[in-house]
């Protein structure tokens, strides 16, 4: 898959693909990241790409005319590519949007700067606006980043096996389970004794138990969306049971949401 990020600042991505699992996708491969100077497509002598705002305030609005060059001059040799406009008032990125851009072949994306991008930016070249969070950034490059992560992990032969893939769509809208490793005993807290019994189906059941007790006490709007088996349900129904109390709004809330 290729991405090609559209930045002012491009040292911002000098280093973060070239580490870890990202690194070894790109020597694979798999990925193919471009990072473009959007300044390198302003004609101007003093290589201008922003200006005042038309109508005055606060600022510098990035133009439309460098931006309209580096994505002309990309659609030109690759027409597919779909263009994404990463903005604080974009839909906000989750897991089902990371999944549907990596089934794209090519993904621009356009990181704004200063008070945003001239409005002709979207209209004519923003396929989707997508926003990381709400909260703001100085600038869309964080949020690049965090997109191509997302996606990244999730293109075939990127993670190490595929054993990691299966075990989160099993896993799939709710929290992970709670992980040890060596030693069994740090400071007199101890692994809990089913991870050591070597009885795989307990130990199953005792994750998923985890995770769906995880969720519910942290992220229970997950467990409205998830997927849960019956077993689940079940599962759950003990979890409230034990810890509900008659004195707690909160898990009585949880528990009236759980049965709808
Ligand atoms: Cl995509 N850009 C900026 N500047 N701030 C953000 C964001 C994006 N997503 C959340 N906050």
């Amino acid at each position: 898959m290729r991405f090609d990020i559209l930045t002012l600042f491009p040292r911002m991505f000098s280093s973060p693909f070239q580490e870890s699992i990202l690194g070894k996708a790109i020597e694979k491969g798999h990925l193919d990241i471009r990072i473009i100077n959007i300044r390198d497509f302003a004609t101007d002598r003093h290589q201008v790409v922003d200006d005042t705002p038309y109508g005055g305030g606060q600022g510098m609005v990035m133009k439309v005319e460098p931006i309209a060059r580096v994505i002309d001059s990309i659609k030109s040799q690759n027409p597919s590519g779909w263009t994404v406009y990463l903005t604080p008032q974009g839909k906000p990125f989750n897991q089902e949007i990371a999944r549907a851009l990596s089934s794209r072949p090519h993904v621009v994306l356009l990181c704004g700067r200063y008070e945003g991008v001239d409005e002709r930016v979207r209209e004519l070249f923003a396929d989707e606006e997508i926003s990381i969070g709400d909260y703001v950034l100085t600038g869309g490059e964080l949020a690049a980043m965090v997109v191509i992560d997302a996606v990244s992990r999730l293109l075939p032969g990127v993670l190490g096996s595929d054993r990691s893939a299966e075990e989160d769509s099993f896993f799939h809208s709710l929290l992970e389970y709670p992980q040890y490793t060596r030693p069994s005993n740090f400071r007199e807290n101890c692994v809990p004794e089913i991870l050591l019994s070597g009885n795989h189906s307990a130990i199953s059941l005792w994750r998923r138990r985890e995770a769906l007790k995880r969720t519910w006490v942290r992220r229970p709007d997950l467990l409205a969306k998830a997927n849960l088996t019956d077993e689940d349900k079940k599962l759950l129904e003990e979890i409230v049971q034990e810890n509900a109390t008659a004195d707690c709004e909160i898990q009585i809330e949880d528990k009236e949401a759980l049965k709808k």
